[in-house]
């Protein structure tokens, strides 16, 4: 196994070794390079002023470029990948680069503390080509804070910045190549003052470093995991990176359903979710920010047992099944049976979240998702309800509805469930169902929400789902931003 994360620091070649498996790449970046332009705003990936740039490579012999949170990856990310820091955007003759001019020429920063990122956060944009209209730039910068500019004078230069000339895809091809040039296809094995990680390559390699190292934290976005060692200070002695894992980052449609490896991204995962239905590509658009999707995986957002997160109330709804795998056995459950209570899954020591299967809708089911939360971009769920119904002859032939926000777990409401099965579709039996609710759940008072709110809001949404699609119509009852 390797024993340095090799990667290029712009068009730089690093070999990092001697480090802690839990150094940030922002504490990196800062502490060991002395590249400060990279800010620390709030190290827990919701300001945005760490932002950074990854490139790995892709199947095309060219690199796939995503913003990510420098705060909360700690250094394996790095390995086989090119890093871009704002100190890498001007040109050699002190040239800004076009996104850098277009914040300058539209005065987008003042006290400049904010501003690096979302240099870094436009840079992104422009090379990928997604600084296409104002909705478009306004849900590019939804994880960038800025507290003295305003967000107007930065929303004009990206509409600018999107106008720019392309990147240059020689160049591109050429960093890709250097990384190949590096890569002898074998795992990273970091060892440092009684902390390890591994990184392994293949979902085989995984299997058996996990069963060997059961009592390992497997780390595959960051985004919950980064927070632990940024906000909880804990130590952790084993990790293995999942992100070198590509086996494990599938999405695979066919005529009965979707497949999504664990370690496939929010953001990769969006376009084939909103196949399945539209109000799932929307609640992944109101999911984090950006950065935290490009990092954030589908597995982690199940299996970190969250009662908050946004896709398991979905997912159960939607009949999910989950494979778990340890070594070469694998075995699938119903979503639903993964959470048993706070804190607690139904997974063994050494055993991994493979991949989650979501079946697609029948052309009799009607499906819906709501996520209510304070702010309407980048905040976690004060309730998240998910409600599916099958009809036959008008009446409720079967109907799945799941909550989050509710209860300790994400958990389906079965006392609304059976309410709702055998009647017709209509709003007694819907009164029945959302009185229902108060026998399914005890909801918590906590900073997000009151217990009487969640519970009122909860009823409002199925509601809302009634409303929305009896009679065979689909009425939307949506607050939709205004461009
Ligand atoms: C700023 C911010 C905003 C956020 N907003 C949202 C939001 O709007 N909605 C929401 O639901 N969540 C949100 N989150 C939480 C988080 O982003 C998601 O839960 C995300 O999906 C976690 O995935 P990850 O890959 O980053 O997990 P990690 O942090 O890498 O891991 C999370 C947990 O899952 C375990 N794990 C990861 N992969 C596997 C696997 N394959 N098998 C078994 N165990 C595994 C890890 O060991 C760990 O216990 C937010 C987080 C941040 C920091
Ligand atoms: S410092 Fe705020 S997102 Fe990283
Ligand atoms: S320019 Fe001051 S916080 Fe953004």
């Amino acid at each position: 196994m390797a024993n340095a994360i090799r990667f290029l620091l712009g068009e730089e070649e690093r070999a990092l070794e001697g480090v802690s498996p839990t150094l940030t790449v922002l504490e990196y970046l800062r502490r060991h390079e002395r590249r400060t332009g990279t800010k620390e705003g709030c190290a827990e990936g919701d300001c945005g002023a760490c932002t950074v740039v990854l490139g790995e490579p892709d199947s095309d012999g060219g690199l796939k470029y995503r913003a990510v949170n420098a705060c909360i990856q700690f250094v394996s990310v790095l390995n086989g990948r090119q890093l871009i820091t704002v100190e890498n955007l001007k040109g050699a003759d002190g040239t800004l680069h076009p996104v850098q001019q277009a914040l300058v020429d539209h005065h987008g920063s003042q006290c400049g503390f904010c501003t690096p990122g979302f240099v870094m956060q436009l840079y992104a944009g422009w090379l990928e080509g997604c600084l296409i209209d104002r909705q478009a730039v306004k849900d590019w910068l939804a994880g960038n804070l800025c507290r003295c500019t305003g967000y107007g004078p930065i929303v004009e230069a990206g509409l600018e910045a999107g106008t720019a000339p392309p990147p240059d895809n020689a160049a591109i091809a050429h960093a890709a190549r250097r990384l190949a040039a590096f890569d002898d296809g074998s795992a990273l094995h970091l060892v440092h003052d009684g902390q390890q990680v591994f990184a392994p390559r293949s979902a085989d390699e995984l299997a058996e470093i996990y069963a060997t190292h059961p009592d390992a934290v497997l780390v595959a976005g960051a985004t919950d995991v980064g927070l632990w060692v940024t906000k909880q200070h804990r130590r952790l002695a084993t990790l293995i990176d999942l992100t070198s894992v590509k086996d494990l980052a599938i999405i695979e449609e066919d005529g009965g359903g979707l497949t999504i490896g664990a370690l496939a991204s929010h953001r990769d995962a969006t376009d084939a979710f909103a196949r399945l239905h539209p109000d799932l590509g929307e609640l992944l658009r109101r999911f984090a920010s950006i950065q935290i999707r490009n990092a954030g995986t589908i597995g982690g957002n199940i299996a970190n047992g969250s009662p908050i997160g946004d896709l398991p109330p979905a997912l159960i709804a939607l009949d999910a099944r989950l494979t778990l795998r340890r070594r070469q056995e694998r075995r699938e459950i119903p979503l639903e049976d993964f959470f048993i209570a706070y804190g607690k899954q139904d997974r063994a020591p050494g055993e991994f979240v493979e991949s989650v299967y979501v079946p697609r809708l029948a052309a009799d089911m009607r499906f819906a998702c709501y996520k209510l939360s304070k702010r309407f971009d980048q905040d976690i769920s004060a309730l998240m309800g998910a409600f599916r119904v099958k009809q036959r002859d008008g009446r409720v032939e079967e109907a799945r509805i799941a909550f989050g926000g509710m209860a300790a777990i994400p958990q389906r409401a079965s006392a609304a469930e059976a309410a709702l099965t055998g009647s017709l579709f209509d709003a007694p039996a819907i009164e029945r169902a959302a009185g229902a609710l108060a026998e399914d759940f005890s909801p918590l008072t906590d900073m997000r929400a009151s217990a009487g709110y969640r519970l009122k809001a909860a009823q409002n949404l199925l509601r809302r789902f009634l409303f929305e699609n009896s009679a065979g119509t689909r009425r939307a009852a949506r607050v939709l931003e205004v461009a």
